[in-house]
């Protein structure tokens, strides 16, 4: 049918033609933000989950409905390299300069702004730190050079800035798992401090399911402070609705039967879905949508993850790395103990410790449970054993 017309959105943080599957989450966000911005007692949300199932895609829209409510959202993607201070502060400043609407700025966005050039200071750590500074600092205000204390004192600040205009403050951190256990720790007790004086500032995060086990051990009152979400893959129901709504939408249709194998396919995961979904959609000539096309479609579909979501992760990997991932994927799609996969690799668990932790680091695997490893790219397994079909 026409590529033109063709609805699908695979890509990273595309937003989908149909958010399917996702409205009590986004409901119950919607509800904490709401609650904070008023001062009640909320615990804010830490979206979890593998690699395309959806959560900058959910960022981004709990993220306008804030906006839509009057609630000044501050947006950031961690990179792997480079630290929170850096990313917060220039953030941290826009988000304040907004807030103040008229020309004049207001008594607390400029403490807040002069809490921002007090902590500023830190940048003897944290060189790669680079904003523009609107005040000078205020002596004794967020510019001890001690990270804790003073991301405690900035948060506070632009707390009680959102509270003086009548807003919250929400901070949506993108793969929040590449951020440092220190600096996460610190904003955990910064938002902890605010969170006890009822200030209207909180943070919703998203990232990869290593996250879990990096907050807890940042701080444990993290528990307290955030209701740990997880973002799965969707059911045969919700993944009916991503599919069948868009081409109804366009006036076309998809035989019952063409659905079940884009379900079985692709396991309801959001990425492979937009991709099935527009592979059939380009492969049918006419509606419905039929099975025989969903067959080609599939060849087509798994080509282009051979040669886009699933190679940029290969790419990344060292070749000890590569070969630690095909001995995992020989075992199946997992979680796989570790000591099976040093002994799928001949060597002992402690020599191939490293390579897992650094695999870890990187976002391609984690730890499920004590001992156990899995990919954080769901179907991984198979692209390793198709993309290296010979092992080692
Ligand atoms: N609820 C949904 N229904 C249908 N499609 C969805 C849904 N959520 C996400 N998608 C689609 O899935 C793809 C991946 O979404 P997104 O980039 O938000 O995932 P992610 O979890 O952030 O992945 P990564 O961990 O790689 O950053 C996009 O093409 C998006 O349009
Ligand atoms: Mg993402």
């Amino acid at each position: 049918m026409d590529p033109r017309r063709n609805p699908f959105a695979p890509g990273a943080g595309t937003p989908p033609p149909e958010l399917a599957g996702r409205d009590a989450l986004r409901e119950r966000v919607a509800i904490a933000l709401d609650r904070i911005r008023a001062g009640r007692a909320a615990q804010s949300a830490i979206l979890y989950g593998l690699r395309g199932v959806g959560k900058t895609v959910l960022l981004s829209e709990m993220r306008k409905s804030a906006e839509r409510e009057g609630i000044a959202a501050i947006s950031i993607e961690s990179p792997e390299d480079r630290s929170l201070p850096a990313v917060l502060a220039p953030a941290l400043r826009a988000g304040l300069l907004r807030l103040s609407r008229v020309q004049q700025l207001s008594a607390s966005v400029t403490r807040a702004l002069k809490a921002l050039a007090g902590f500023v200071r830190l940048k003897v750590a944290y060189a790669d730190m680079e904003v523009a500074l609107d005040f000078d600092p205020e002596p004794g205000l967020a510019d001890s050079g001690d990270l804790e204390s003073d991301l405690a004192d900035l948060v506070q600040a632009a707390g009680e800035a959102a509270k003086a205009h009548d807003t919250a403050f929400v901070l949506f951190i993108d793969e929040l798992q590449y951020v440092a256990e220190r600096e996460l720790a610190a904003l955990i007790t910064a938002l902890h401090r605010a969170n006890q004086h009822q200030l209207p500032i909180t943070l919703v995060g998203a990232g990869l399911p290593q996250l879990l086990g990096r907050m807890g051990r940042a701080k444990s009152y993290a528990e307290r402070l955030f209701i740990f979400e997880p973002v799965a893959a969707l059911d045969l129901q919700a993944a009916t609705l991503a599919i069948r709504n868009p081409i109804e939408d366009e006036g076309e249709s998809i035989s019952d039967e063409a659905m079940a194998q884009i379900f079985t396919e692709t396991q309801g995961y959001p990425y492979f879905l937009q991709e099935w979904g527009k592979q059939s959609w380009d492969v049918a000539q006419t509606s419905p949508i039929s099975a025989d096309d969903v067959a080609t479609a599939s060849i087509r579909a798994l080509a282009q993850l051979d040669s886009s979501f699933f190679r940029v992760r290969f790419d990344r990997l060292t070749p000890s790395e590569k070969r630690y991932m095909r001995a995992m994927a020989s075992l199946g799609p997992g979680p796989h103990r570790s000591g099976e996969i040093a002994g799928q690799l001949g060597v002992k668990v402690t020599s191939v410790g490293p390579t897992r932790n650094a695999l870890i680091q990187k976002g391609m695997i984690y730890s499920p449970d004590h001992g156990d490893t899995a990919f954080t790219v769901p179907m991984f397994d198979a692209y390793m054993r198709r993309i290296m079909p010979e092992e080692f």
